[in-house]
């Protein structure tokens, strides 16, 4: 199968050379082939497996069996939302999305359109085949009644063109467990469970959490059984770690949290890493008594953990606030706005005022979903949010605006480059005040 492929794809390398040549002249052409018309479509069940082997050709660094993929991915995938672009029957781009709901700040959860698979092959980059498929999701989404799309971005400068902007950010934290401990109380108990009991009580957990946590996401029930490694998806490696669950004062679960090990002896003393695949509660002292349980794990120097939040409240329940430490900061899930009424009216506030927006947006050269003027009033926390004809306080690109929506990225440090324009003074540090949110927004939800 393997040979196959790679045979015809010479074959068609080679056919590529005279067509090139046509229109070799071109200048500021940095491209393998000249541009060729492709379809966009759907695929159909039929050409998943060529679909995987297409993503293949960019995801280069993950082990493809294309065919094993399909069968695994074949009952979950959304296959009318799998969007495959054809050149002479070859798939040279794939894109695909799901419906999932995002939580904004205040608890209020918005259907969204998720956008991952997101890959055009080698040679057949900066034709504008992502243009392509990406310009026609954010229509299809917006036709649907999709209130935002969401995805997370494999390098930065490739989405925010496309009206994308990063709302949620992920640190790296590690804590020198022998250097502090946790200076309150338990509530409630922790009790060391297996895969199998761990999948029963976990995804509710999850949900609950994941209900009242501005920029996470909704999980299909499937995923656990890979997180938990119960079942590995072709080419990775399975889940091979421990899992906790935190109970309440009247026993019910309301926190979890998986890590896994790597083992390091230093002249015989046990300096062990702990590594925190995910740690979540329902509550934040179902989320401190699991750290603590950590913290208190034998053989082990330190506890590391990546997406977890800037600010996390562990640090301040240590009796040695610096054995905890931020090591990395960086974005996450990179949010755009399609329906602005209804993002901004459904999100709460932590203060009040009141902002005349006008959102820039385009699509391929015409108005894009977010593109209008827009009065934005918030008294009590709550907002109402509609066109308007009023003159602009703030003119915003629609990936500013995304980028600020969940109160995690600030409205003043998006737009630094440009972006906004001010029509009356203060504008933006108004925005900036109404946008940010005390508590900031959080997903860990990789897709
Ligand atoms: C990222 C990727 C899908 C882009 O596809 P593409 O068809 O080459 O994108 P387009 O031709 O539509 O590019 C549109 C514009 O975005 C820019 N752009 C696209 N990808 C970019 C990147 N990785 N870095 C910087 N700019 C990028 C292009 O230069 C172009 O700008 P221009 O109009 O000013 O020339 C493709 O390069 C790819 O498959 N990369 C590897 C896999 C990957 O990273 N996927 C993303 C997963 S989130």
């Amino acid at each position: 199968m393997v040979a196959t492929f790679v045979v015809s794809e010479i074959t068609r390398l080679h056919g590529q050379v005279h067509s090139w040549a046509g229109t070799f002249a071109r200048p500021s052409v940095r491209r393998y082939r000249p541009p060729v018309p492709t379809t966009i479509r759907p695929i159909t069940g039929d050409e998943l497996a060529a679909w995987f082997a297409a993503s293949g050709t960019a995801f280069y660094v993950w082990a493809n069996d294309p065919h094993a993929m399909a069968e695994f991915r074949r009952p979950t995938i959304e296959i009318d939302r799998a969007i495959g672009a054809f050149e002479d029957g070859t798939i040279v781009g794939t894109f695909r999305s799901f419906a999932t709901r995002l939580t904004l700040p205040g608890g209020g959860r918005i259907p969204v359109n998720a956008v991952s698979a997101v890959t055009v092959r080698p040679t057949h980059r900066r034709q504008g085949i992502l243009t392509r498929m990406i310009s026609d999701d954010t229509r299809r989404a917006a036709a649907r009644g999709d209130a935002a799309s969401i995805l997370i971005a494999a390098e930065w400068p490739i989405y925010g063109r496309f009206g994308y902007g990063p709302a949620t950010w992920q640190a790296k934290w590690t804590l020198r467990t022998r250097a502090a401990t946790v200076k309150t109380g338990p509530i409630g108990r922790v009790e060391v469970v297996d895969r199998l009991a761990a999948r029963q009580v976990i995804p509710a957990i999850y949900d609950a959490y994941a209900a009242g946590q501005p920029g996470e996401i909704e999980r299909i029930d499937r995923r656990w059984d890979g997180d938990l490694g119960i079942e590995d998806a072709p080419g990775r490696p399975r889940w091979n770690g421990q899992v906790a669950i935190h109970r309440d004062d009247a026993g019910t679960p309301d926190g979890y949290v998986r890590f896994h090990g790597e083992e390091h002896w230093d002249d015989m003393v046990p300096d062990h890493r702990l590594i925190i695949d995910e740690l979540h509660g329902a509550t934040l002292a179902a989320e401190i008594d699991l750290w603590r349980h950590l913290a208190q794990m034998d053989l082990t120097a330190s506890i590391e953990g990546e997406v977890r939040r800037e600010h996390e409240p562990i640090k301040w329940h240590l009796s040695d606030p610096r054995a905890a430490r931020v090591t990395g900061v960086a974005d996450f899930l990179w949010v755009r706005v399609l329906d602005v009424p209804r993002v901004l009216a459904e999100r709460t506030y932590e203060r009040d005022g009141a902002l005349v927006l006008e959102v820039t947006d385009q699509v391929e050269g015409a108005a894009g979903p977010a593109a209008g003027r827009y009065r934005l009033e918030v008294t009590g926390g709550a907002a109402t949010c509609e066109p308007t004809t009023a003159s602009p306080d703030l003119t915003i690109d629609v990936r500013h605006l995304s980028a600020a929506v969940l109160g995690g990225t600030r409205v003043m440090d998006t737009t630094r480059g440009g972006g906004a324009v001010e029509h009356r003074a203060g504008a933006l540090a108004n925005a900036d005040r109404l946008f940010r949110t005390i508590e900031e927004p959080w997903c860990t939800t990789w897709f």
